[in-house]
């Protein structure tokens, strides 16, 4: 769904908003989305199954576009894949996922044995996440609440959850305007144990936003990927090691560095 996504998105702006009137245009496309994007889909997990109900009714009522998180991205599909798969430990671990949009990676997460997962976005996506984790029977260890990078009310609403054991990422290195204050939110809910893992289709935009992290004192390290084409192929999507400043860093405003290996 991610590339036809973003074709039809077009040049996004804030939240992955595109201002504007709605139009005859956006009415025609929002019902093809529907269309294509209300159903259920399984996705098999390690042996189990998940059900995730892509979003496709959630407009913003201004613009009557749909809000980007209203499908799931190609690079969610990868980042669970990859949790699957890999020999990245997740039992009993805290987890947050930022930009959730219809909460796969982190659902994945809570299948894969995480004690604890908070499933985060902007407030018109909740409802969807919430069905979607009732959808697979994961209430006792999945909580889905608002979190608006940068906003440090909406982090105090999770203040007791500070600093998680792994941080999830999809498809969130969109805008560039938002990288700033996603940084901001990564430093507080990481510590320097934290690991900090992001999938993303690789955009032309791409490496700038990673920039912003860096120099918030992030370092970046790409993932190796299976190279059999069965992720998506290995020069359109990465999976990154984003490793946080340790406290002293922060302190000292080290710039970081991107290490693609
Ligand atoms: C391209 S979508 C990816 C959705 C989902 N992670 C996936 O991969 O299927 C980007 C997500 O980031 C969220 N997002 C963008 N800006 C945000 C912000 N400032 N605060 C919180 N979430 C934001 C959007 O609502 C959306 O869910």
């Amino acid at each position: 769904m991610g590339r036809f996504a973003y074709l039809m998105e077009g040049n996004l702006t804030r939240n992955g908003i595109k201002g504007g009137k709605l139009t005859l245009l956006n009415r025609v496309c929002q019902s093809f989305q529907r269309l294509l994007t209300t159903a259920v889909r399984e996705i098999d997990i390690a042996g189990q199954t998940l059900k995730i109900h892509a979003l496709g009714e959630v407009y913003d009522s201004l613009t009557g576009r749909a809000f980007t998180g209203s499908w799931i991205w190609d690079s969610a599909l990868l980042l669970s894949r990859w949790l699957a798969t890999s020999q990245f430990d997740l039992r009993d671990k805290s987890v947050i996922e930022l930009g959730a949009g219809a909460g796969l990676p982190g659902l994945t997460a809570a299948l894969l044995g995480a004690s604890r997962v908070l499933l985060t976005d902007i407030a018109p996506l909740l409802p969807g996440l919430v069905k979607n984790v009732e959808a697979n029977e994961l209430e006792d260890r999945v909580e889905v609440r608002e979190l608006v990078w940068g906003s440090e009310e909406s982090l105090s609403r999770i203040g007791e959850l500070r600093r998680f054991d792994v941080v999830l990422l999809s498809d969130v290195f969109f805008d560039l305007e938002e990288m700033a204050a996603l940084g901001r939110t990564l430093k507080k809910v990481s510590g320097n144990k934290t690991r900090i893992l992001a999938a993303s289709e690789v955009r032309f935009w791409t490496g700038e936003c990673l920039n912003e992290l860096v120099s918030q004192g992030f370092k970046v390290v790409e993932v190796p990927i299976q190279e059999d084409g069965s992720d998506g192929g290995r020069d359109i999507f990465a999976v990154y090691n984003i490793i946080p400043p340790d406290e002293e860093d922060c302190h000292n405003n080290m710039s970081g560095s991107i290490i693609r290996r």
